[in-house]
């Protein structure tokens, strides 16, 4: 094949990723859980270009240059090296969430990739090996791979850090777009800034894998509940320790907090639902399907609103992105 169309969906931790013990072959420093959602896709297609000079990628149309074009170069790197090839190739991109704001865009972005790339690079790799090969664009992808829940393992190294499926009870999501702009420091950057200089970085690997092993039996006994709590407290204690940085980094707009409060409200009158933010101003509501209409409509007033479901892992399409 020397034409290959994937498209992949943002996931959305509930137990958070945060800091790399190896930059190289993105290794976390603890495991992570996340739902993989039904909206907001990448779609890419990767043709290989024996004509050309040099890789091209176009993301919604533009062609991209600067940190976007050399980060997808270096991925196709990875991926000539593991094919024995040296074809540049030219990357085409459609991308429905806002790139850069939080909205895990480089989770579909590097699963739909990596899916894409292999396939038209002729690398044949199982989920397992997919993961691995999302990973190494950006940690988060490596969950997107997988529909669902997924949990992805910190393993020894290589070879053992990839994601899973899980099984966890009917969740949804509510998406509350606070503010649709890049944000202004990139997640790779925050967490090596959070590894040197936050006096609290010590605590967070063995804390995050104790959360992991909570939420992982919670799933398993279909505690929502626990399910939930586990999930508010993990995405502000993540926040908790970006904001401990030197120079702090602050993620969280006054309007994300009232978006927390709204939903503390929303608990403390007998609706299940519990907030969640990635690097960003935007928050995520999980929620019980039944209480997703209702819980959306609160959620009006502080932006843009959108409910997901659990949505399908990473998968090859015919046609072009
Ligand atoms: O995959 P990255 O490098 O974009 O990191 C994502 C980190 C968070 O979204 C904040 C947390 C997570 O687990 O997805």
């Amino acid at each position: 094949m020397t034409a290959a169309t994937a498209r992949a969906f943002p996931n959305i931790a509930l137990v958070k990723y945060w800091g790399k013990r190896d930059e190289e072959l993105i290794l976390p420093v603890a495991g992570s859980l996340s739902l993989t959602l039904d909206i907001l896709p990448t779609t890419t297609t990767v043709s290989l270009a024996p004509e050309a000079e040099a890789d091209r990628f176009e993301l919604n149309g533009r062609e991209a240059t600067g940190e976007s074009l050399r980060r997808v170069a270096a991925f196709l790197d990875l991926v000539r090296s593991l094919a024995g090839s040296q074809t540049p190739a030219f990357v085409r991109s459609r991308n429905e969430a806002p790139t850069g704001a939080g909205l895990a865009s480089s989770a579909s972005g590097f699963a739909a990739l990596a899916t894409a790339a292999a396939a038209a690079y002729g690398l044949d790799l199982d989920a397992r090996g997919l993961s691995r090969l999302a990973r190494r664009g950006s940690g988060s992808a490596s969950r997107s791979i997988v529909p669902g829940v997924a949990v992805w393992h910190a393993g020894d190294g290589d070879e053992t850090s990839f994601a899973e499926a899980v099984a966890a009870p009917e969740m949804h999501m509510v998406i509350v777009t606070v503010d649709a702009g890049e944000k202004p420091v990139s997640s790779r950057v925050a967490m090596r800034r959070t590894a040197l200089t936050s006096p609290f970085a010590e605590a967070w690997p063995r804390t995050t894998e104790e959360s992991l092993a909570e939420m992982i039996s919670a799933c398993e006994a279909g505690d929502f509940t626990r399910i939930g709590r586990i999930t508010e407290t993990h995405a502000l204690r993540m926040h908790a320790l970006i904001q401990s940085a030197d120079p702090p980094i602050r993620y969280l707009t006054p309007r994300s907090v009232a978006v927390f409060d709204a939903v503390a409200e929303l608990r403390e009158r007998g609706v299940e639902a519990y907030a969640t933010a990635d690097a960003g101003p935007n928050v995520v509501v999980l929620v019980q399907s039944a209480d997703a209409e209702a819980v959306a409509a609160r959620m009006e007033e502080f932006g843009r609103v959108q409910i997901a479901k659990p949505g399908p892992g990473v998968e090859l399409l015919e046609g072009d992105a």
